[in-house]
């Protein structure tokens, strides 16, 4: 008999190679390589229809191709609709991700319930039973007569389910718990992951059927089986929040079908999750009078602004190497930042401990953030206030000079609406004269200017 071919598949990235070895040429990872038998082709794919989408098979030129928007409908969640793009896709996949408990079976279950009244949905649990379902159901208060419901883990059982009630959004929680019946290996490894996905993805893009893809999150923060479903499916949804609060953020990192980085923002109480519509300024903790290694920013994600505190603390350290922590930005980045500082703000913190937190378990991604954390670490470290009502953004160059941020004049129009009379911000990004609603804007040039004008 000849012997069955086998694979080295990374338990951590899905990448496999031909040869084991002690660490994956991918990731990085080590002793993450193991063995797998390669399974045959899979009879259902070869006689489903070519092409990966409905009437792309054959070799066109791009004059033939339709390039009409996207059909897409209201999930009947604005916040969701917005981190989208615009509402589902017909044929779209989406990844939700998030952490056990943060309310990513909540979510979806909300929307199926929320869709229009013409769309037929299914929700296929495969972690919780239908009576868990229906318990939750009824606890959100959701209307249970027009919800289909289906407790299976087969993915082939899934797509013939599907196939026979047509929804037009399917749900998938979590894609985890669902096996293939053509792969030996365990529900929840990475082949399995991986051909299960592969199955749904395609049965979504030949029917057109809007897919939800319900993922965790391991401990490292990356989805598990991770890379694999990011390359496979449309857009990757996280469900994210800081322990403790009840507000959730949802966070588009990947979107062909709209802007990555766009933030929803919903909050949860006993009955369900609710859309926060006007979030921008529900991270602000406000004191009641002014507190050293604090800076309010005005930062934007997505296509929004949202106004967050950046708390700094800086206290002399006892050990020979200082520790640097960063929480809600790049910890590499605060490092650069730091050493712009000591060059050209000739500030020195070599024996400081230096911890920096963005309130309310926000992240910051983009640079705008970079002015603010300096000023914030700079305040906590002189033990001098920034003036309340005072907003600082801007990125640091490495020269030590302030670069200018996209939609400046946005921002200062959203901290201006919030009672925010001063606005220290990068020198082309200052409006001619008075700010918005006559705030009072200092532009800076360099970072000495900065730190001149807030301390
Ligand atoms: P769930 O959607 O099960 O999380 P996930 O699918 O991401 O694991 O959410 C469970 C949590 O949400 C649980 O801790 C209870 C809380 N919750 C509420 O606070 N209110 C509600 O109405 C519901 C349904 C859940
Ligand atoms: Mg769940």
């Amino acid at each position: 008999m000849a012997k069955s071919r086998t694979v080295f598949v990374c338990s951590g990235c899905g990448a496999s190679s031909p040869k084991w070895a002690g660490q994956c040429g991918d990731c990085g990872e080590w002793n993450t390589l193991q063995e797998q038998v390669l399974a045959a082709a899979t009879p259902r794919a070869a006689a489903a229809p070519r092409g990966q989408y409905a009437g792309d098979a054959g070799v066109k030129t791009l004059a033939e191709v339709s390039t009409e928007e996207e059909a897409r409908f209201g999930t009947g969640l604005r916040e969701l609709d917005r981190v989208l793009g615009g509402g589902l896709v017909q044929g779209g996949v989406v990844l939700l991700g998030g952490d056990p408990g943060i309310g990513k079976s909540t979510l979806l279950l909300q929307t199926v319930a929320m869709l229009p009244g013409d769309l037929r949905s299914l929700y296929v649990t495969g972690e919780e039973s239908l009576r868990q379902v229906g318990l939750r159901a009824r606890r959100l208060g959701v209307a249970a007569e027009r919800m289909q419901v289906l407790a299976e883990t087969s993915v082939e059982a899934i797509v013939d389910a599907a196939r026979a009630a047509r929804p037009q959004v399917l749900v998938v929680d979590s894609i985890q718990t669902v096996f293939s019946e053509n792969l030996q290996s365990a529900p929840g490894s990475v082949s399995q992951v991986r051909e299960a996905a592969a199955h749904l993805v395609r049965y979504a893009k030949q029917s057109g059927t809007a897919l939800f893809l319900v993922g965790h999150v391991t401990k490292e923060g990356a989805l598990a089986g991770p890379r694999v479903l990011e390359h496979m499916v449309d857009t990757v949804l996280y469900f994210e929040s800081e322990s403790g609060s009840r507000f959730r953020l949802l966070r588009a990192v990947k979107n062909r079908f709209g802007a990555a980085n766009e933030l929803g923002v919903f909050a949860m109480d006993e009955a369900g999750l609710k859309e926060v519509k006007n979030p921008s300024a529900i991270f602000l903790s406000r004191h009641d009078e002014p507190v050293a290694g604090s800076v309010i920013t005005v930062t934007r994600e997505g296509s929004r602004p949202l106004l967050v505190e950046v708390q700094a603390l800086v206290a002399d350290s006892a050990m020979s190497n200082p520790r640097r922590v960063a929480l809600g930005v790049d910890a590499n980045r605060l490092s650069m930042l730091l050493a712009v500082l000591q060059r050209h703000g000739t500030v020195q913190m070599h024996g400081q401990d230096i911890f920096l937190n963005v309130v309310g378990g926000v992240r910051l991604s983009e640079t705008a953030s970079d002015l603010p954390s300096l000023m914030a670490v700079l305040s906590s470290f002189r033990d001098r206030p920034v003036p309340q009502d005072c907003v600082v953004f801007g990125e640091v160059g490495l020269a030590g000079e302030i670069r200018p941020v996209p939609n400046g004049e946005e921002r200062l129009r959203e901290a201006a609406k919030h009672g925010f009379r001063r606005a220290v911000v990068p020198y082309k990004n200052a409006p001619r004269g008075k700010g918005p609603q006559g705030m009072e804007v200092v532009p800076v040039r360099r970072l000495a200017e900065a730190v001149a004008a807030l301390f």
